[in-house]
């Protein structure tokens, strides 16, 4: 699979990604770890190279995995994680109060504050069984740690040769632009889908004209663009899923409706429903790489599957016809 670039660094990722937070198992009512290892080695087999991670998903346990599946073949992967999304600390701020898979209730607090960050990174490096990180990203923004220190810290961990590139994850433009002015800034990891595109507006032009990535997340709005749920689903206890407004009964109705008149089109691609959504994802101005998670290899079979076709102008055209027909309940 081609690599791309991240902004002006040296880290290549390849352009559809292993999303490892449902691995994890946490807010996704559990994993099967066997499954787990299997969907990471097939990926990489597939030449689906780069790996999202976090210590966050599954409190240690989607880094552990992801160490266990590339162990023997580190330097054929790119491995991506996070920090500042923390459950054993209350510095910091108030983030969300939630339950680990065990069902025992955990807050999460942001804090990034530099030495905060040095021992995040010692911690996900032991678990990731590696002695370096190819893209280190804080998850989310800490208002009471400046970022210029954060951006500092990661700037440390690059001279030591632990970390290849800093990113960050779910940042506007002005958290962008003070970042920027401290490391160079590789990507920042949004949320962007055919259901959510309010980035097209503000940072995806400020990531095209600084030469910043973006790597795509949820971008089959966590299974729901894969067109397979039925609009009385039930999901498992502890999958967060239910909760979501993009869940609600009227809305899998529209988008199957939707998905539905997109099935002729993918019929003469060759392709599912899954990979007409992550290419035309994919081919979206500025949209380095999408993170597509998987809990198995046959989902990671299918999602790799999106790198055989492109989509042309008049295909894109129709897709996006379709698409502004749509109507979504909040
Ligand atoms: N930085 C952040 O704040 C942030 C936030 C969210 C995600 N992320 C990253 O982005 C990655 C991707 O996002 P996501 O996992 O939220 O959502 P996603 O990629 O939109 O959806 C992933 C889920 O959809 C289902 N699925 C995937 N491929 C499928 C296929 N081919 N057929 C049928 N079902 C399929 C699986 O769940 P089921 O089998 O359970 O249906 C899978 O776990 C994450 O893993 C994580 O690395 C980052």
């Amino acid at each position: 699979m081609e690599l791309r670039k991240l902004g002006r660094t040296d880290v290549h990722v390849t352009p559809v990604a292993f999303g490892a937070w449902a691995i994890g198992g946490w807010m996704w009512g559990g994993a099967e770890r066997n499954d787990a290892i299997s969907a990471i080695r097939k990926s990489v087999d597939l030449g689906m190279t780069s790996i999202d991670t976090a210590p966050v998903y599954g409190f240690g346990l989607s880094e552990e995995i992801t160490g266990e599946a590339v162990k023997g073949i580190r330097e054929k992967v790119q491995i991506l994680t996070k920090f500042g999304i923390k459950w054993d600390d209350t510095r910091g701020e108030f983030f969300l109060a939630t339950r680990d898979n065990q069902g025992k209730s955990i807050d999460l607090y942001s804090y990034s504050a530099r030495e905060s960050v040095i021992r995040e990174c010692e911690e996900s490096l032991k678990r990731l069984g590696t002695d370096y990180i190819d893209l280190l990203q804080i998850h989310r923004p800490d208002t009471t740690t400046p970022v210029e220190e954060t951006m500092d810290a990661l700037n440390t961990l690059i001279d030591q040769g632990k970390v290849l590139a800093a990113g960050v994850s779910n940042y506007d433009v002005p958290l962008m632009e003070r970042a920027s002015r401290t490391t160079v800034l590789a990507s920042n990891q949004v949320a962007y889908s055919m259901l959510r595109r309010d980035i097209e507006n503000d940072v995806v032009p400020w990531c095209r004209e600084n030469n910043v990535g973006i790597l795509a997340y949820s971008p089959l709005q966590r299974g729901l663009l894969t067109g397979k749920f039925s609009p009385d689903h039930k999901f498992r206890d502890g999958d967060a899923r239910g909760g979501l407004s993009w869940y609600k009964k009227e809305n899998i109705i529209s988008v199957n409706n939707f998905l539905d008149r997109l099935r002729p089109l993918a019929a003469s691609k060759d392709a599912t429903l899954a990979q007409l959504v992550l290419r035309w994802t994919l081919q979206q101005p500025g949209i380095t790489c999408v993170l597509a998670g998987a809990r198995d290899p046959e989902q990671v079979l299918e999602n790799a599957g999106t790198m055989n076709f492109t989509l042309n102008d008049d295909e894109l055209d129709f897709m996006n016809k379709e698409l502004n027909k749509l109507e979504m309940v909040s």
